[in-house]
C-alpha cells in the first residue's frame, strides 16, 4: 500500500485524491509523520510542495528518501524506479510514472538525500501538473 500511495504523492497527489480510497488515506498521513520525524524537516516546507514547487532544503531531501526507501524504490547505488509498482497503478498512471522515471533515472546527488531530492524536482518538472508530496 506504501508503495501505491508514494508513487501517487509524487506523480500527482491531485489524480490520487480520486483514486484513493479514504482509509489508505490514514496510511499516508502515517507515513508522512513517520518521515518528518526520521528527516527532521520543518513541516512547512512539505506543505510548500505543491504545483511542482519544490523547496531547496537539504532535509526536505531526507524526508523524500524516506518514502522511497519504505517503499522499496531506491536501490543501493541511488538509482529510483518505479519497476515493482507499475502493474498497481491506473494505465493512465502508470504512463506518467513511466515517462518520469525513465527521464529521471540517471541523476545522482552527493548523498542518497540530495539525490532523492533532485530526482524528485526532475519528475515535478516534467510532470508539475498537481504534483506534490505526500
Ligand atoms: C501542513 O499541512 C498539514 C495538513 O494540511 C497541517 O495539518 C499542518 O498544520 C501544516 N503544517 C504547517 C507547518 O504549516
Amino acid at each position: 500500500m506504501k508503495i501505491v500511495l508514494m508513487v501517487l504523492g509524487v506523480v500527482g497527489l491531485s489524480l490520487a485524491a480520486l483514486e484513493i480510497p479514504e482509509h489508505l488515506k490514514a496510511a499516508v498521513k502515517i507515513m508522512r509523520k513517520a518521515c518528518l520525524v526520521e528527516s527532521g524537516v520543518d513541516e512547512k516546507y512539505v506543505n510548500q510542495s505543491r504545483d511542482g514547487n519544490l523547496p531547496d532544503v537539504p532535509k526536505l531531501g531526507c524526508y523524500i528518501l524516506c518514502f522511497f526507501e519504505h517503499a522499496g524504490m531506491i536501490e543501493e547505488d541511488g538509482t529510483i524506479h518505479f519497476n515493482d509498482v507499475l502493474h498497481l497503478l491506473s494505465p493512465s498512471l502508470a504512463e506518467t510514472a513511466k515517462y518520469v522515471s525513465e527521464e529521471c533515472k540517471t541523476i545522482h546527488g552527493d548523498t542518497r538525500c540530495d539525490t532523492a531530492w533532485l530526482t524528485t524536482k526532475c519528475f515535478f518538472e516534467k510532470a508539475p501538473e498537481g504534483s506534490e508530496l505526500p
